[in-house]
């Protein structure tokens, strides 16, 4: 069973990635993290190719090899902090950039009736979404995440932590490792069942 896990803050200490890690060790399952800070993920450029070529998507950046790994995964455990009332454009960026998985021919179709929006090779399977924010807007970053993976990928989205930290470390705030621990838990019992 593995986890991919999406780190999706560029700080040093993140939080929200600390919290995604929690939430995978938690799992009691095999898991990957991957650091979007780390990584070269250019922006989407809409052209379309990705739907017309068999889900290749022709920026050739750290995407690539993402993408493999996002077809191996049997979960996700997103995370991103909350910028400006909503998610921060890194991991929006990401989540752009995963559309080309949905033109590789496997999964479900989204709908057999509207084949150009093409299948969905995470539908069904387990997720845990995750923002962190200094004082308001977590709200609007949970539904950016529930739409791209519930409403778009129709991913089962087992635990949310929308958690409010103001300036401190996670590490001091053992309410919120706790409230970790039990969605990687939750996430662990989802992948086995
Ligand atoms: C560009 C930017 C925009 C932010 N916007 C908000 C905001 O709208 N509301 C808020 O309460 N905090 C805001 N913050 C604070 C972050 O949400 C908060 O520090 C978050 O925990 C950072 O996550 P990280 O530790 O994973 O990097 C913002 C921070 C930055 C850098």
């Amino acid at each position: 069973m593995k986890v991919l896990g999406v780190c999706g803050s560029h700080r040093e200490e993140s939080n929200t990635n600390k919290l995604v890690k929690k939430v995978a060790e938690a799992s009691g399952c095999d898991f990957e993290l991957i650091y979007l800070g780390k990584l070269d993920i250019k922006p989407c450029t809409g052209c379309g190719v990705c739907m017309m070529n068999e889900g290749q998507c022709p920026i050739q950046d750290d995407m690539q090899q993402v993408y493999e790994k996002l077809l191996q995964a049997d979960s996700l455990i997103i995370g991103g902090p909350t910028y400006f009332f909503d998610l921060n454009g890194s991991t929006k960026d990401f989540i752009d950039r995963t559309m080309a998985i949905f033109y590789r021919s496997q999964g479900p179709a989204y709908h057999p009736d509207m084949p150009w929006l093409g299948d969905r090779p995470h539908a069904g399977k387990p997720a845990v979404i995750i923002t962190t924010v200094a004082g308001s807007g977590h709200q609007r970053t949970i539904e950016t995440l529930k739409y791209a993976f519930d409403d778009c990928s129709k991913m089962k989205i087992v635990a949310q932590l929308a958690e409010v930290v103001g300036m401190n470390d996670i590490d001091d705030m053992p309410e919120v490792l706790k409230r970790a621990e039990e969605a990687g838990e939750k996430l662990g019992a989802a992948l086995k069942a």
